[in-house]
């Protein structure tokens, strides 16, 4: 029997400096009221100047090794979802190696932005399926507030800093991991999210990406549930990519799935990028969200454009 990947350990870490909509009305012509109709987020995490990417990953890195109740040497892999790695080498990946002090063990960085995550979670399945590799380091980690325009009031009010890690191994246990994913590019698309390798900021084309968000979460939901053999009823709760509320709401109804099901909390956190959904997988586990036997879908969508989900069996 082929091994899956199972997660065994997670944790999370955000800076502790929080940005308030009451903070942003004071820099932007916005207003509290705004952004909660518009986007649902009331406050997020900033790094400060000296924080990077790494250090986020480092701190969230260790808690899920502690969780997992597993020293660094136990990895022969690390895998960092990031957009954005403090140098465009050594990677963040490579970075976080030296820092953990493991043994030689390869590391790189993924680049699909917010939807990062998944698509490094596919990829240390994969490994662990084909038997190349057992124990996987998975963190997704962004700075996206470095990168942001805060005169620009239709951008600067969305993202936040953070990072989430999970540690993923090899089990041949009664059935339960990752049990498919479905990944998806549309590359036309990505002039609507940009951010230049030099001298720039984010752009974005807010109602297209809104347009291909709901669309490409709705089918990666859907097909990474048909191809685990799953019906829609069957999945216990969905852990979407927090970007804005008004896109899960969205994707709700077109499924027609209850409030409960859907794990939200991007009221605190804004959206994190390749951090947002290894975050609120942690608050959802912590919070007694995910029972033994419960399927769970985490999915996501960003620039690239990109989209990408996995179903595990907890
Ligand atoms: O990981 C993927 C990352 N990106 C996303 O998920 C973004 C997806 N898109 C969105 O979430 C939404 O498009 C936004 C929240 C960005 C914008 O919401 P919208 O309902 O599409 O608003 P809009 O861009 O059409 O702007 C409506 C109005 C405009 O004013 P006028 O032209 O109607 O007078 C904007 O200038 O709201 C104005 N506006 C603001 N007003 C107050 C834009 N940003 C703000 C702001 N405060 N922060």
């Amino acid at each position: 029997m082929t091994a899956k990947a199972k997660i065994i350990g997670s944790g999370f870490y955000v800076p502790p400096k929080i940005l308030t909509n009451a903070d942003l009305e004071k820099m932007v012509d916005t207003t509290d009221e705004w952004i909660m109709s518009r986007s649902g987020i009331k406050e997020r995490h900033v790094c400060d100047d000296k924080t990077t990417t790494a250090d986020l990953a480092e701190a969230a890195a260790r808690l899920a090794l502690k969780a997992a109740n597993v020293n660094s040497d136990y990895l022969d892999l690390i895998l960092v979802a990031t957009t954005t790695p403090d140098s465009l080498f050594p990677s963040v990946g490579c970075i976080l190696q030296n820092r953990l002090a493991v043994r030689r063990i390869p590391s790189f960085d993924i680049s699909a932005a917010c939807s990062g995550f998944n698509f490094a979670l596919a990829t240390a399945a994969a490994f662990v399926e084909s038997g190349q590799y057992s124990n996987i380091l998975v963190v997704g980690a962004d700075t996206l507030t470095k990168y942001v325009d805060w005169t620009d009031r239709g951008t600067c009010v969305l993202f936040g800093d953070g990072a989430g890690a999970v540690v993923v191994s090899a089990s041949n246990g009664d059935g339960d991991g990752i049990l498919a994913n479905y990944l998806g590019a549309r590359g036309e698309g990505g002039k609507h999210l940009v951010m230049p390798l030099k001298n720039g900021f984010i752009t974005m084309n807010g109602k297209e990406v809104f347009k291909f968000a709901v669309s490409a979460l709705e089918e990666s939901v859907t097909e990474v549930l048909k191809k685990a053999n799953l019906k829609l009823e069957d999945m216990d709760l969905l852990i979407p990519h927090q970007a804005n509320i008004r896109i899960i709401n969205h994707v709700a109804k077109k499924l027609g799935l209850p409030k409960e099901k859907i794990f939200v909390n991007l009221d605190r956190y804004g959206n994190t990028s390749a951090a947002s959904i290894p975050i609120a997988f942690n608050e959802a586990y912590n919070g007694g969200r995910i029972k033994k036997g419960d399927k769970v879908v985490l999915s996501g969508f960003g620039a690239g454009l990109t989209y990408g989900a996995n179903v595990i069996k907890f």
